[in-house]
Formats: C-alpha cells, structure tokens, sequence
C-alpha cells in the first residue's frame, strides 16, 4: 500500500490555472488520442493501471467543485465518478453524493480511515497541493506521480507548495505528456541546512 499523489501539471508548476480551469490539459494530446505515442522505461504509468490499483481517495473542497461543475456543464446530474470509498476534506457546509465521506484538519485520522478501507490497495491523493503538503507534513506521502504538460501558465493553483526532495522512479512520453513518478525523499534542506515546516 503506497500513498501517492497523482495530478497532472503545467511546466510551471501549476494543477489548474487561474480561473481554475484544466483546458490547458484536455488540449494536450495524450495516448488517447495517439496509441502508439507512449515511450519510456515501460508501460508503468499508464492511468488505468494506476487506478485499478487505487483503493481509497481524497480531494479538497475546490476539486470537488470543479469536478461538479465540469460533470454537469451539459445539465446532467452530478453523479460520483470514483468506485473506490472516497473522501472530500472541507470546512464548508457542502453538498456530497451519496457514499462519499467528508473529513476536516488533520489528515492522520483520515489516513488510517483511507487506509483500512482501502484493502491493501494505494491511497490516491488527488489535490490539490496543499492537500498533497498536507500527507507530506504528517509523513504520509510516499509517491509523487505528475503527468507533465509542456504549457507554461504564469499563475493557478500550485503542485506542492512544499520544500520536498523526490527520487524519480520512471519517466514516460504519453503523447506530449510527460508522466514522472517520484519517491518521496524527505524535507529539502535550505542553504544554511535548516529545515523549516510547510512554506
Ligand atoms: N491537474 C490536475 O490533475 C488536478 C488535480 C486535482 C485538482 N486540480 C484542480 O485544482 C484546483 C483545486 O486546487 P486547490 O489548490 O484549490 O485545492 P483543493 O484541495 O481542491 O481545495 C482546497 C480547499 O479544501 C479544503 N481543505 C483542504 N485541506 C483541508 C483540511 N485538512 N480540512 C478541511 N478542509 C480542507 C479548504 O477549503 P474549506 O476550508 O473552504 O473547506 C481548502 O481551501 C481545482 O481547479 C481542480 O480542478 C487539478
């Protein structure tokens, strides 16, 4: 069981711009679109695997507003896309489907609730990264899985807004996205060797 925060991002380092849009990503041509446009150290990175290994998940308040808003653009109803038992962690009064848990402050709880529900299988974090920092601080983050756009934003909401050394694991091209995935390392250290909690 690994607890792994998978998101896409912008070379810049952002998971959703500032109008807490991923256009920027549905524009990016993947192996969806072109099957033999994946390369690299195998097939380790493909999403469909990784979610078949996915056993619990979690997301912050705004994710699950943007998932809401882009699920019912067409006037559908919201209907819970995940199988897996899945949390949102907010302060807010929110309005949840049926089956998914609400969770608030500290994630250690939370992780041992994901943990036993999710049968030995991962742990999917899904953003954003603060969520992500989150893990981190409580040492609970093992894996960091981006899927890297070549766009350059400017501004949005950020990867992992923490001072964190990573290991790559593997690295593939699926289309003209770029999947990495990390080893958490540890907290990295400043200049003058300190190491201070989250930024
Ligand atoms: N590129 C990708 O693959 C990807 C993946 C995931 C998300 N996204 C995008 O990223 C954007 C959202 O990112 P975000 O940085 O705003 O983060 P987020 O984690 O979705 O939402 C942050 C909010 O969650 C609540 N929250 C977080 N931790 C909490 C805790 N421990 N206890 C209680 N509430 C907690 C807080 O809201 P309250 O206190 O108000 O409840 C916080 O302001 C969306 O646009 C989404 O589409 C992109």
């Amino acid at each position: 069981m690994t607890t792994i925060y998978c998101t896409a991002t912008s070379l810049d380092g952002f998971i959703a711009d500032d109008d807490e849009s991923l256009s920027w990503l549905f524009a990016t041509p993947s192996h969806d679109r072109d099957p033999q446009g994946r390369h690299g150290d195998g097939d380790s990175l493909d999403f469909d695997q990784f979610i078949a290994g996915v056993g619990a998940l979690v997301m912050g308040a705004n994710t699950l507003e943007w998932l809401r808003r882009e699920l019912t653009r067409d006037g559908a109803e919201f209907v819970w896309p995940y199988p897996q038992p899945s949390w949102v962690v907010t302060h807010r009064d929110v309005d949840l489907p049926p089956g998914v848990q609400r969770a608030e402050g500290d994630v250690r709880d939370l992780h041992a609730e994901m943990v036993e529900a999710a049968g030995g299988k991962d742990l999917w974090i899904m953003g954003g990264g603060d969520l992500a920092g989150q893990f981190f601080d409580a040492g609970l983050l093992d894996r960091v899985w981006v899927h890297l756009a070549p766009v350059v934003l400017g501004a949005g909401k950020p990867l992992l807004p923490r001072r964190i050394r990573l290991h790559r694991q593997a690295i593939e091209r699926d289309g003209q996205l770029t999947a990495m995935l990390f080893d958490v390392v540890g907290a990295e250290a400043r200049d003058d060797g300190s190491v201070r909690a989250p930024i």
